[in-house]
């Protein structure tokens, strides 16, 4: 038989366990998914001896990962399984479809100031869809969140790191242990990927990280294989889209950039060797906001049936109607040309955010991510690479505590709010609409604003406003943002709420030399928002994580005892 490394693969009980002569073992059907987007299929019937150990949730998934990801366990499953009734539902694998899901993968920052909860970031994600993660760094929360919950993590060691882990193959070891190894065998931690470090050719970091990306990238390899996880835990580097160009604009005439030619083919040629990925981060928002003259539809996905973009690119035989299948082929091209075109390259990030600057509002965002949720959900790639790879949407959450370096954009990226609530409607597979995060817990309902009786002149109030704004997220203030019009009243206010909410709304954080007062009317107007934040607190305590998995698995199930019936009676 052969047998095909699977992208997702779901482990759950046999309803039959008990009532089958195989009483002694508890029997799991493994159920996988072979390729991107291709449909669930019962691939392995997995017995464990039922002991008090192998009750445990823990243990369970550990053992079906580990058979998922070891193609040689395989055989041993169809001996231990030989039962006839194994036989017969080994038979039917063939035949067994289950209900395909949407594969969707998202950036989980956790820069904000009041972090939406792991437990309830978990469920969001799993509720629309989403079964892979990228993390920017080992966030103790995220991490155990994400313990057991089915969702597959790309892993990132920040670039401050890289330099440490180069150059002393103890610290890689160290950091892999630490940040990998202990999450993946105490909390059950699917960790996939270890993305080493994160853009770290950017021109304007200057070369400061060049010399050491290539040996970081060695040593965390070396420690994957010396802490055995070098089978399941793959090696990727996410790279900024500016580590290639085409001198005409073809995307056919892709090459690496010259000053790092020689370093990307190792790099690449490593990975290659490794079994590792190439992330690329595209920014189609970048290139539109950074030149007045961009052609604006090419940046967006062009809407089925519209006429292609009056600035598409003719390339050969081949028409580029947009930039991110010219951007995406470029790299391919490039890696083409120095015969390392077989490298898998998926998407690290890909977004538009909806505040902080004119080209970021709610209508670009939506436009733009509908266009690329739908080419995910088709799978449908580029001209080079015709099946879509896996796309991390940057990102899930805004991240109010984010470095506004490279633009006051930078903290609005989010499909969803801080809060977990949707910034406008997306809709999946079939036409299924994203939704809100559930068992979120709020602050009080109530604002700090401006008195009445303050003047907008007083003195107090610039320093006053500097002090909130240095504590606090300011950014949608700015011209042409969500509160780019308020009136001077109204931004101070907007302002002084900003500091109240981010500091728990405690006693003497609405004071600003009594200038403010607490008010429980929402003091929102158009499409200026003023929040209440995220109660840290206070917060649902329930696990969700397991809810969706379960009726997947509980759906799943239905199906195959229903084609088990029609076997029978067709016998
Ligand atoms: C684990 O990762 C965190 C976050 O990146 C880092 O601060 C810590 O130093 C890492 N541990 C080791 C041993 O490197
Ligand atoms: C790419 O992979 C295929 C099959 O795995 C192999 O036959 C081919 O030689 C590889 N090409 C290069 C350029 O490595
Ligand atoms: C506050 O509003 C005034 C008047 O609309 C405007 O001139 C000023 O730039 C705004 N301040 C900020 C921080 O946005």
């Amino acid at each position: 038989m052969q047998w095909q490394c699977p992208t997702i693969c779901i482990c759950f009980p046999c309803p039959l366990q008990g009532k089958s002569k195989l009483s002694t073992h508890a029997t799991f059907l493994l159920v996988c998914r072979t390729s991107f987007l291709s449909d669930f299929t019962l691939n392995a019937i997995y017995l464990l001896p039922t002991t008090q150990q192998a009750r445990r949730r823990s243990y369970i998934h550990r053992h079906c990962w580990l058979v998922s990801r070891n193609p040689g366990s395989l055989a041993n499953i169809i001996i231990m399984g030989s039962s006839s009734a194994a036989v017969v539902l080994l038979l039917l694998a063939a035949v067994f479809r289950a209900r395909p899901v949407e594969a969707l993968a998202a950036n989980w920052g956790t820069r904000a100031r009041h972090p939406l909860p792991g437990d309830i970031t978990v469920r969001l994600l799993k509720d629309n869809g989403f079964d892979k993660a990228k993390l920017f760094e080992a966030d103790p929360a995220a991490l155990q969140a994400l313990g057991h919950s089915g969702i597959q993590v790309m892993l990132g060691l920040p670039n401050e790191l890289l330099a440490s882990v180069a150059g002393n193959v103890a610290a890689a070891e160290q950091w892999v242990q630490q940040n990998v190894s202990n999450y993946v065998s105490k909390y059950g931690v699917d960790i996939r990927y270890v993305a080493v470090g994160n853009e770290p050719f950017l021109k304007s970091y200057k070369g400061m990280f060049e010399a050491a990306t290539l040996p970081a990238v060695q040593n965390v390899q070396a420690a994957l294989v010396k802490a055995g996880l070098a089978r399941q835990v793959r090696i990727t580097v996410p790279l900024n889209a500016d580590v290639y160009e085409s001198l005409d604009g073809r995307p056919s005439s892709g090459d690496f950039r010259p000053d790092i030619t020689t370093l990307m083919t190792n790099l690449v040629r490593f990975l290659l060797d490794s079994g590792g990925v190439l992330a690329i981060n595209i920014y189609p928002f970048l290139s539109l906001d950074a030149d007045a003259n961009f052609p604006r539809d090419y940046a967006y996905f062009p809407a089925p049936g519209a006429p292609p973009s009056q600035a598409s690119v003719q390339d050969g035989n081949v028409l580029y109607t947009n930039v991110f299948d010219a951007n995406y082929d470029t790299l391919i091209a490039a890696l083409e040309k120095h015969g390392l075109g077989n490298i898998t390259v998926v998407v690290g990030e890909i977004g538009w955010p909806t505040d902080g600057d004119a080209n970021a509002n709610v209508a670009s965002a939506q436009r733009f991510n509908q266009g690329l949720f739908d080419r995910i959900v088709a799978g449908k790639g580029t001209p080079r690479r015709p099946q879509m790879p896996d796309v991390y949407v940057f990102a899930l959450l805004d991240e109010d505590n984010k470095s506004v370096d490279p633009g006051n954009f930078e903290r609005h990226w989010g499909v969803f709010n801080y809060d977990g609530s949707p910034k406008y409607p997306l809709s999946l597979a079939s036409g299924r609409a994203i939704v809100p995060a559930k068992g979120v817990k709020y602050l009080s309902k109530q604002w700090c604003v401006l008195r009445s009786d303050a003047s907008p002149t007083d003195p107090a109030v610039v320093g006053a406003i500097g002090y909130a704004c240095q504590f606090a997220d300011c950014t949608s203030l700015s011209p042409g943002s969500s509160c780019g019009s308020l009136d001077v009243r109204g931004n101070i206010s907007y302002a002084f709420n900003q500091f109240f909410q981010s500091a728990n709304q405690q006693k003497g954080s609405c004071a600003f030399n009594n200038l403010a007062v607490i008010t429980t009317t929402d003091p929102s107007q158009g499409t200026c928002r003023f929040r209440i934040e995220i109660d840290p607190g206070r917060r649902d305590r329930t696990h969700g994580n397991s809810d969706s998995a379960a009726a997947r698995a509980a759906a799943a199930w239905g199906a195959v005892v229903l084609l088990a019936l029609l076997a029978i009676v067709a016998v």
